[in-house]
């Protein structure tokens, strides 16, 4: 136990003797908590086994002993809502990139293997086409039939709980990370000022309205032009991204627009794909013809989404790189960055129809060659003229003061601004180590994109981003 209690909390003298003392005392309780939970389960017909209820009742059961032994050795709420929240933000994250990788990856295989399947064999012309693959240790033949089998098989699978998982697991990280934190994270610093609840309340509706717009226009509107249904589609995305920025704070504003493609593309295939298989499915079963049009429909929001994906995955990557949410005209950036990624899957799905447009990459890197450039003229030209090597020597000082107040009221090893519990993303800044050895990212978050400190919480001037950057360009050094 000694041993193992050094491996994983080495650095920490914990009483466990209370701990454990606690636990045992906390144990009725959520035993009790426990039965009654596992016949409340019972009800759902989910649950109907016995062992799986077991295995959930116990799990919890153990959540809650834990926790309230902690809290009964108080360990004040706030640290453990702190602790724990911190870790439910992590796992639904992960949750929400592995089902939206298997969601994505089966839109894109089924695409592919629509694009490559064997048609033209004469000896199985009563198949829509075929298919020979190989992987990981097996042959595989796949057949797409004309029509619905004669017979519907016991098991069909329909690929659908991959879509909805990731839309829930999104909508909840909107929550977790968004919502519950509107002041700091969602509201803007210039333009329309918006209390907590509105963002929030705006947020909901945006999820909500644009699908419904995007609905009726595909479905009244525009129902057999293609070209008019793009156009409209990529104004109204432009116009989406730009209002976005102006109301929301830059990375709220990126998020949002990722959420609401996000939300439709979940919703096409709740709403169109999914009622079109049904159909499909429930034709065949009674020996009656399908609704043409609900499948038609379905193949045209599949391929929505297909394109959808790019620009979806850029703004979950997006919050990486503050160059492009924390540019000025980062509205723009997002929709010329969009841009590429659906030319970019455009090439790929004219490859599977075997039309082969190359010029299409390279104008996509081309693309992202000259957005590059563009934006980043001023930090060019910032490094050609260094102004300020003639200023006076910008003292350490000055500096560390200027950090200390901006910033150190949250970036410390104990925080003392309200609401933050422990450094975000462990970045400190206690002592003049701590300040040189984040150098590159105090110049990046708040000098360049200056997205730091959020919404300018703690009031930092522009002056004083000026000092720093001086102080920076003079070569950073403490002993001055
Ligand atoms: C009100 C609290 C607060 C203040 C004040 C603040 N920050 Fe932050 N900082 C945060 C939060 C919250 C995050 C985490 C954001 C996220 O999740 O990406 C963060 C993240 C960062 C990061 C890490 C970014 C990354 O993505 O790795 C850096 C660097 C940073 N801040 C620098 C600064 C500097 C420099 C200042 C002062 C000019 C400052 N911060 C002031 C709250 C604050």
């Amino acid at each position: 136990m000694e041993i193992f209690l050094k491996i994983v909390a080495p650095v920490q003298s914990y009483d466990f003797q209370s701990f454990f003392h606690n636990l045992l005392l906390t144990l009725p309780a959520s035993s009790l908590v426990g039965v009654i939970l596992f016949f409340v389960l019972g009800a759902f017909s989910g649950f109907k086994s016995i062992e799986q209820r077991l295995y959930i009742v116990v799990s919890l059961t153990i959540v809650i002993s834990f926790t309230t032994a902690f809290y009964n050795l108080g360990v004040p709420v706030d640290t453990l809502i702190a602790v724990y929240s911190e870790w439910i933000h992590l796992i639904v994250r992960w949750v929400h990139i592995i089902v939206g990788v298997a969601w994505i990856g089966t839109s894109f295989y089924f695409n592919w293997l629509d694009s490559r399947l064997e048609r033209d064999d004469p000896d199985f012309k009563h198949l829509d086409g075929y298919l020979w693959s190989v992987h990981s240790g097996g042959f595989y033949r796949i057949e797409k039939l004309k029509g619905p089998p004669k017979k519907l098989p016991k098991v069909l699978h329909w690929f659908k709980w991959e879509a909805y998982a990731t839309w829930i697991s999104g909508f909840v990280l909107l929550i977790l990370v968004y919502y519950l934190n509107a002041s700091s994270m969602m509201l803007g610093n210039s333009g329309i000022l918006l209390t907590p609840l509105q963002a929030i309340i705006i947020s909901v509706l945006l999820l909500i309205g644009c699908w419904l717009l995007y609905d009726y226009l595909c479905k009244n509107v525009l129902k057999n032009n293609e070209q008019t249904l793009i156009a409209i589609g990529f104004f109204l995305f432009i116009v989406l991204s730009y209002s976005l920025t102006q109301i929301y704070g830059s990375r709220a504003a990126y998020i949002h627009v990722g959420a609401i493609i996000g939300t439709i593309m979940a919703a096409n295939v709740f709403r169109v794909i999914i009622p079109a298989q049904k159909n499909l499915v429930t034709a065949a079963e009674n020996n009656e013809k399908p609704n043409l049009d609900l499948s038609l429909e379905a193949k045209n929001r599949s391929i929505h989404n297909n394109y959808f994906t790019l620009p979806v995955l850029f703004i979950m990557i997006s919050s990486h790189f503050s160059f492009t949410y924390g540019a000025i005209n980062n509205w723009l950036i997002l929709a010329v960055i969009s841009i590429a990624g659906i030319l970019t899957r455009h090439y790929f799905n004219l490859r599977n129809k075997k039309q082969y447009k190359f010029w299409i990459l390279p104008a996509a890197g081309m693309i992202m060659f000259f957005l590059m450039t563009l934006s980043s003229l001023s930090v060019f030209e910032r490094k050609e003229a260094p102004v300020s090597a003639s200023l006076e020597l910008v003292k350490f000082n000055e500096v560390q003061n200027i950090i200390k107040y901006r910033c150190g009221t949250c970036h410390a090893k104990y925080p003392t601004f309200e609401g933050i519990e422990a450094p975000p993303k462990g970045v400190i800044y206690d002592s003049a180590k701590d300040i040189v050895a984040n150098i590159k990212l105090i110049k990046a978050q708040a000098i360049d994109a200056q997205i730091m400190p959020p919404n300018n919480l703690t009031g930092i001037t522009n002056n004083e981003r000026e000092t720093l950057r001086i102080w920076i360009e003079q070569g950073a050094n403490i002993n001055n």
